[in-house]
């Protein structure tokens, strides 16, 4: 760390206790009719407790199913979403699946009893920050710039990239986008 950035950390422990705190986390603002599963107040941990080995790599690789398709909400909301139940037994009402049978009737077993999947949340940024998904899906940056090659992992382990300051700033810097504090705290 350099002098500079110790003293924005300093400068911004002042500012954020008598700003950011008082700002409730958007925790309100997931889309209700999407009935998504988030997780909300649990860690960033160890994805090996999901519910359910959902493969991405099935999907959005040898599939080849639009990462959109299912996290729908990215381009015009801040959470990218994880789609409902339905959204999965639109297929799997009819794919039984061959490699891992018992994960779908998991998902047929949810389904059944009116349940959400309670997924565990893998990438999240400290309460005081926020992260618009839709100002980067709209500016064209790319979800795997900052997801990694999510087509390419089975069940989605850990982050893939530290969500730190400096890394969302670097590349605000590069990219001619705000670096204002305003604009990821308030
Ligand atoms: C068929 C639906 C589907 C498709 C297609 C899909 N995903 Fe997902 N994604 C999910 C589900 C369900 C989860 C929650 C389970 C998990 O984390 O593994 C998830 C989780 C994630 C997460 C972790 C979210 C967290 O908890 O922080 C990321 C990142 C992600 N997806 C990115 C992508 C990208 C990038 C693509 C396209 C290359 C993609 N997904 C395609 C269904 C899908
Ligand atoms: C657009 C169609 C489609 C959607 C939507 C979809 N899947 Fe799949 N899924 C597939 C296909 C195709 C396979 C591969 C089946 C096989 O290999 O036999 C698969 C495989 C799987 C597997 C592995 C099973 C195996 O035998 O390999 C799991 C688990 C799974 N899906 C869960 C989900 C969940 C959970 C959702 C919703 C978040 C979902 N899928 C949404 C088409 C879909
Ligand atoms: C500029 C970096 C960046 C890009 C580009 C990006 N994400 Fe994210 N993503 C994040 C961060 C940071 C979080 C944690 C956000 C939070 O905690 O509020 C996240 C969280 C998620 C989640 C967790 C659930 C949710 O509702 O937010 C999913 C799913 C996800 N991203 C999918 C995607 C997909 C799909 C794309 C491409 C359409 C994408 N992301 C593009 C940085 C990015
Ligand atoms: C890979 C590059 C990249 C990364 C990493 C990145 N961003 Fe961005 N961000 C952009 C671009 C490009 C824009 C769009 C600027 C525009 O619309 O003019 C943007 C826009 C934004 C905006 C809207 C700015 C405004 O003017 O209103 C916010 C807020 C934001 N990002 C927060 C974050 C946060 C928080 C992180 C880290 C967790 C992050 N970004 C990581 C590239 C990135
Ligand atoms: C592009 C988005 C972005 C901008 C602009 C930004 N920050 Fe941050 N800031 C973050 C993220 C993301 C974190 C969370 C880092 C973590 O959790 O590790 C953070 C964390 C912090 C922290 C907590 C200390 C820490 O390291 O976790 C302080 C204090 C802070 N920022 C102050 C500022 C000040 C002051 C400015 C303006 C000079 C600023 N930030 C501008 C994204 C941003």
């Amino acid at each position: 760390m350099t002098k500079q950035w110790l003293f924005v950390a300093l400068f911004g422990v002042a500012l954020l206790s008598s700003l950011a705190f008082v700002q409730a986390r958007e925790n309100g603002e997931a889309d209700p009719s999407q009935e998504t599963a988030q997780a909300q107040d649990a860690p960033a941990i160890d994805a090996t407790e999901q519910p359910i080995q959902f493969p991405h790599d099935k999907h959005a690789g040898d599939f080849q199913i639009d990462c959109q398709y299912c996290h729908f909400s990215a381009e015009r909301s801040s959470s990218a979403g994880i789609p409902p139940v339905a959204t999965c037994m639109g297929c799997h009402a009819v794919i039984s699946g061959s490699d891992a049978p018992e994960e779908i009737t998991k998902v047929r077993d949810y389904w059944e009893r009116r349940e959400a999947i309670p997924w565990v949340r893998i990438y999240r940024v400290s309460d005081h920050v926020q992260f618009p998904h839709m100002r980067h899906v709209a500016a064209g940056v790319d979800c795997a710039s900052c997801h990694g090659n999510v087509e390419e992992m089975g069940v989605i382990q850990a982050v893939e990239q530290e969500l730190t300051m400096g890394w969302c700033v670097n590349c605000h810097i590069e990219e001619r986008a705000s670096i204002d504090c305003a604009v990821c705290h308030y």
